[in-house]
């Protein structure tokens, strides 16, 4: 039995929890939207068309934004195609998924969706095939009140109030060669800058967000942001980082320590937007908007042979979770979290099965995967502030990332309702962790309300429409409170809630 500790001190505060930490996104991608968050004729459709049975988990998920509606598509879209009466509708090719896009559901419909999911929406204009001018129009469309041609064109086709989207992504993973319109970072860098000023001139609060690397292994990582920051730092607000995990070559506990790189990628960005920030003598802080994160099995996608037709809504990206992705995506939330002083804003790539916590089939049943459960737990239970925690854990040695601790984790704390919550990886492949906490800081006696694991004796169990709650949280018995302790299974999620006795 390996042995860990930590400490819980309110002293040791990082930023508020951030609601945006807890986004997603919803791309023209596979069955996404189509036969995901819409489909007519479903037994659980409303007027609208969007399936009931996926609004209800997407409000158990606990989702904040959607970004919306790429992605790789994004860079190809013409956002009037999707307005208006369907009959209108122009079927089209989608040239960056082999897919024959019908813009039956278009920004209308999406915001129709958040109001219904009580999500906050987060557009990406295209600055692949587009400019300046489509982001202009989409803008005024979306957030004038009335009185010009585009808003009033919105309230002909049915919706009167705005939209008002506050965050906007200023195109998507524009250093990618595979990108429609792919660029230069100081190209991209350019049309970013020349978009956002013109979009802060219809309204200067906007929030705006730079592409920064699609992933830290591309080539251009660091420089691209570097040049993009120069050319945007006064006029965006946030800079982008897209990253996506898998188990390769059969190496599970590398696999499960996969938050060592998206720390270090945080990091990274962090310093050189601030290189840039210190050259430009700038006072104001770029934040990091992590739009793209998950455990995705990319090297399947890229081997698969390349489709020759092009099909509405394929199955594309349905990757299966398993336990053991669940504990990794849980330790990038745990990541996320610990970095909330610079990270503003995150979203889970994607919502609805593609690459997705929540599945469908179309016409019939919905169902959790594992990577549901500590997205919607983290969401639930993180309140108040995010604190530091150090654990003190012993090591072991991965291919990819030298020595790493077994032990991953984050706190929150919320003084309202004097609630503490501890989020806490085991990444052992073998062995449980005994964790012991110190709270004395929290100040009177604290014991543990609840302890909830995620894990299984098959790290690669899934769920199933047929077994939909084979991998899902359980009441953990193995804790007590004098001293404070708790059991952490091997390759575990586990979420452990402390409250103060109650007052006599
Ligand atoms: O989320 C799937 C794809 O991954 C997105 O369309 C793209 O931005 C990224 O490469």
């Amino acid at each position: 039995m390996l042995q860990a500790q930590l400490t819980i001190d309110p002293a040791f505060r990082v930023a508020p929890v951030r609601r945006r930490t807890f986004g997603t996104f919803v791309e023209h991608l596979g069955r996404c939207v189509y036969t995901g968050i819409y489909e007519p004729g479903h037994p659980t459709a409303d007027e609208n068309g969007f399936r009931g049975d996926v609004l209800a988990l997407t409000r158990e998920l606990g989702v904040s934004t959607v970004r919306y509606p790429g992605g790789n598509f994004v860079s190809g879209y013409r956002w009037e195609d999707g307005i208006g009466p369907r009959a209108n509708r122009p079927r089209r090719l989608d040239l960056a998924w082999h897919s024959t896009e019908t813009n039956e559901v278009g920004v209308d419909e999406f915001m129709r969706w958040t109001r219904l999911a009580g999500v906050e929406p987060m557009m990406a204009v295209n600055l692949g095939t587009r400019g300046v001018q489509e982001a202009l129009d989409l803008l005024e469309y979306c957030n004038i009140r009335s009185g010009t041609a585009l808003s009033d064109l919105r309230i002909a086709n049915g919706t009167k109030d705005p939209h008002d989207v506050r965050m906007w992504c200023l195109g998507n993973e524009m250093d990618g060669p595979w990108q429609i319109g792919h660029k230069t970072a100081r190209e991209y860098g350019r049309i970013a800058a020349e978009t956002a000023r013109a979009m802060r001139m219809i309204d200067p609060n906007l929030e705006l967000v730079a592409c920064g690397s699609s992933g830290s292994s591309m080539p251009t990582f660091g420089s691209w942001e570097a040049t993009v920051l120069e050319e945007t730092y006064d006029v965006v607000d946030h800079i982008s980082c897209h990253a996506y995990y898998e188990e390769k070559d059969g190496d599970l506990g590398g696999f499960l320590a996969c938050s060592t790189d998206m720390e270090h990628f945080i990091a990274s960005v962090a310093a050189t937007a601030d290189h840039v920030g210190a050259r430009l003598r700038s006072r104001k802080r770029i934040g990091i908007s992590f739009d793209e994160w998950n455990v995705w099995y990319l090297s399947r996608f890229q081997s698969a042979e390349p489709p020759t037709d092009w099909p509405v809504a394929p199955p594309l990206l349905e990757d299966h979770y398993h336990l053991a992705d669940a504990v990794a995506l849980g330790g990038l939330l745990i990541t996320l979290l610990r970095n909330s002083d610079r990270v503003l804003a995150a979203s889970l790539a994607q919502l609805v099965n593609v690459i997705a916590p929540i599945m469908t089939e179309p016409g019939g049943r919905v169902w959790k995967q594992t990577t549901f459960h500590p997205f919607a737990q983290a969401s639930r239970y993180a309140s108040g502030d995010v604190l530091r925690v150090e654990p003190v854990s012993p090591m072991y040695d991965t291919a990819e990332f030298g020595e790493v601790p077994v032990l991953h984790a984050v706190a929150t704390h919320d003084e309202d309702d004097e609630t503490t919550t501890l989020f806490a990886v085991n990444r052992s492949t073998e062995e449980p962790v005994t964790l012991e906490i110190d709270a004395r800081a929290l100040g009177r006696d604290v014991v543990i309300t609840s302890a909830d694991t995620l894990t299984d004796p098959d790290v690669y169990a899934r769920n199933t429409a047929d077994a939909p709650d084979r991998v899902a949280p359980r009441a953990n018995p193995d804790h007590r409170s004098d001293p404070l302790r708790v059991v952490l299974p091997p390759v575990s999620w586990n979420v452990i809630r402390l409250t103060p006795p109650p007052r006599p």
